[in-house]
């Protein structure tokens, strides 16, 4: 497998953090435990990343659309909350899309850092930005936020505010989204947090928004499989997996699994892994929440709420969390 092709001479301010075990070693460790469930951030291939931008555009998938709504109606006032000589820091930070809104606002921004695991995309991503804002330090730094990772220096005088949209921190268990919560209160501290979360609404929104009628979010979830393919030279029949999706009310989120029409062996370089029929791999979870419920996980983590923001049928909200105080 070729890495990405990443030229850090070009880019002097590029941080790489090295990644964990990587997509053969985690997908074997995957496929050998009861039950089986892989990371979904290996979702993000190039071709991932194209297919979740699709979804964002779907008609069912209506978080990206009101979290962008809501981002347009209440950018001032995040701005001023946000203050002049900011460091925006991005947590998977994607197509750069939705920071836009906010730095188009921000009085002289410090810097710019988009944090993302996708390499080549989110420099792709700041070419882009770089074009449209010449005058903005863009500091990307190519790493999985939810391990450690060096962030360029503070501002001197400015505020360091994070950004998390897109309900992301859905993705995580509650533990590890404290974990994560914990990381960006020590990170950020002195600052804030702006982030996106998905509200708990009627299951059969929810159920149509992971069940597109295009079925673009089953080939999103089927691209794990078609990566293991490509990159890993997996063999195994890809009719023989079908993608499936619902909520599971009690725990409060959406999960996806690639479930096996029959029995059958997948072969994934020397070891072979029988998978029974009706057997899954669970590949995501998308946690909702209430805006209480998030307050509240956030507050263990030393986050003090600030202002609420969501939309007239409240199905995704944007939360200001103050960071605790630098000390
Ligand atoms: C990027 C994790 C917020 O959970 O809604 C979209 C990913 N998965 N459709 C979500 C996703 C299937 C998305 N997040």
């Amino acid at each position: 497998m070729t890495p990405p092709a990443l030229h850090p001479q070009a880019h002097p301010h590029l941080q790489l953090v090295p990644a964990d075990g990587g997509f053969a070693q985690d997908l074997h460790q995957a496929l050998r435990q009861r039950p089986r469930a892989i990371s979904p951030k290996y979702f993000y291939d190039a071709a991932g990343s194209a297919l979740f931008e699709r979804i964002c555009e779907l008609p069912e998938y209506y978080p990206t659309r009101t979290e962008l709504a809501l981002l347009r109606r209440h950018a001032p006032e995040i701005a001023a909350l946000t203050g002049p000589g900011a460091q925006l820091v991005e947590y998977g930070a994607g197509s750069l899309r939705k920071v836009r809104l906010l730095l188009e606002r921000l009085e002289v921004a410090h810097s710019f850092v988009p944090v993302d695991i996708s390499g080549e995309h989110l420099l792709a991503a700041c070419a882009a930005l770089q074009a449209e804002q010449p005058a903005l330090a863009i500091r990307p730094v190519v790493a999985d936020f939810t391990r450690p990772h060096d962030l360029p220096a503070r501002p001197a005088q400015g505020r360091r505010i994070g950004f998390f949209p897109g309900s992301s921190i859905g993705n995580f268990a509650p533990a590890e989204a404290l974990d994560f919560l914990r990381m960006a209160a020590h990170e950020l501290r002195g600052g804030a947090l702006l982030i996106g979360v998905d509200l708990v609404k009627d299951p059969a929104v929810l159920h149509a928004a992971y069940n597109d009628a295009q079925g673009v979010t089953a080939a999103f979830n089927l691209n794990i499989l078609e990566r293991a393919r490509r990159e890993l030279g997996a063999q195994f029949d890809p009719a023989g997996f079908v993608h499936s999706a619902f909520y599971n009310a009690p725990l409060q989120r959406i999960e996806m699994h690639l479930q096996s029409t029959r029995r059958q062996t997948l072969q994934l370089e020397h070891r072979s892994y029988e998978f029974e029929a009706g057997e899954t791999l669970h590949t995501e979870n998308s946690h909702k929440f209430s805006v209480e419920g998030f307050q509240a996980l956030a507050a263990r983590a030393g986050f003090t709420a600030g202002p609420v923001w969501s939309d007239e049928r409240d199905w995704f909200a944007l939360l200001w969390l103050q960071a605790p105080s630098a000390a």
